[in-house]
């Protein structure tokens, strides 16, 4: 069902991306593929639906789950539990159980933390012995931006399986794109991944006819019958974000045309901790948001302009720069030339919500 909230795990229930499709089935065969793009844009959807119809073995971990709000870390140890548990999906687990069972037996029980670098001998092993096994399998990192909160370096791991674990293919999908990039260091010569080839599929919001299109299509499979014009206005309203127009989708047959307004509403409750967790990183990206969300789109002087009339204080250029740039790294701004603007228009809702709860 297309207004289904759970990531798609078939191609008959993936709408469009046929570009996308062959882009990713294409990159299997490369040693890493990176899939990019905004939250709930169909990343998770696309891998899954993919990989499924292969019928190829795949390990998929979520890294956003693994993440502890308390220390603001990934732990080590669950990295090597979230990996043990997803291996009985393998179509050869029989093969492999008896070797990754000394592999746990060496390490002992995980709950007795373990130093870092055993929990990265554990991890090792594992994929070795899957790598051993002699079939191609995949290995997705889901929100792989996470990993940089984990407690143990993992770039030389990642290093050792593109080098030498041939029958594994690495798949990190990630919202915050160029954190993405930094975390693995393709471009930084320090980094162990330095130099490599990776193989990009990116993902974007649908564009109005599309975005049109997918609702039309939901609700016919529901067989109930909609107005075009509230098609239209919850295409405007929502933009081309996939995960959006499933909720409104959702939503209409009870509310009618306010669920385009609660979709607003629950979603702005969702980006909420998000933005919140943003916030808490640096002083001034709060008004920044601010500025691009009430100008609609704002180039550097624009903003410099609102933070001053707002905040009461100049950052330095540099500051601001470094907070533009960072921001557009995460995903949460665009740059189209010299203009930045919100992509995704439940993050500029949300934003200008918050503006009236909080005075500085
Ligand atoms: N191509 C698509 N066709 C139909 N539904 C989709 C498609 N892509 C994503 N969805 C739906 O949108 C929502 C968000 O998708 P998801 O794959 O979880 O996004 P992401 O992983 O980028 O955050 C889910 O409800 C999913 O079912
Ligand atoms: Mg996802």
């Amino acid at each position: 069902m297309l207004f289904s909230t759970e990531p798609k795990t078939s191609l008959d229930e993936l709408f469009d991306r046929e570009a996308e499709i062959e882009r990713f089935r294409s990159g299997l065969n490369e040693r890493l593929v990176l899939v990019l793009g905004i939250r709930r844009v169909g990343k998770s959807s696309l891998v899954l639906s993919v990989l499924n119809s292969l019928g190829i073995d795949y390990i998929f971990i979520d890294v956003r789950k693994l993440y502890d709000n308390v220390s603001r870390k990934v732990p080590a140890e669950r990295i090597y539990n979230e990996l043990r548990m997803s291996l009985g999906n393998l179509s050869f687990w029989e093969g492999v159980r008896r070797i990754i069972d000394e592999i746990d037996v060496s390490l002992g029980p995980i709950r007795f933390r373990l130093s870092a670098s055993r929990i990265r001998d554990g991890i090792a092993k594992i994929l070795e012995a899957i790598n051993n096994a002699g079939k191609h399998v995949v290995l997705i990192l889901d929100e792989a931006q996470y990993l940089r909160y984990s407690t143990i370096g993992l770039r030389p791991l990642l290093a050792y399986v593109y080098d030498h674990l041939r029958n594994i293919t690495l798949v990190l999908t990630g919202s915050e794109v160029g954190l993405l990039h930094d975390f693995l260091g393709i471009n930084d010569p320090s980094s162990e991944l330095y130099g490599r080839y990776y193989h990009v599929v990116e993902l974007r919001p649908f564009d109005r006819g599309r975005s049109i299109e997918f609702l039309r299509r939901g609700f016919r499979e529901l067989g109930i019958n909609v107005d075009d014009r509230v098609i239209e206005r919850a295409a405007d309203e929502l933009g081309g974000i996939v995960g959006w127009l499933v909720y409104f989708g959702r939503l209409y047959p009870e509310r009618g045309v306010d669920a385009i307004n609660e979709v607003k509403e629950i979603g702005a409750n969702l980006v909420r901790s998000e933005l919140e967790e943003l916030f808490s990183r640096s002083q001034y990206y709060r008004y920044i948001m601010e500025a691009v969300a009430v100008l609609g789109r704002a180039k550097w002087s624009d903003v410099m302009k609102y933070l001053m009339a707002r905040v009461g204080e100049r950052p330095t250029n540099a500051t601001l720069s470094r907070d533009l740039n960072n921001l557009v790294k995460m995903g949460f701004l665009t740059k189209d030339g010299d203009w930045y603007g919100i992509p995704d228009p439940i993050v500029r809702y949300a934003v200008l919500r918050a503006r009236y709860f909080t005075r500085s």
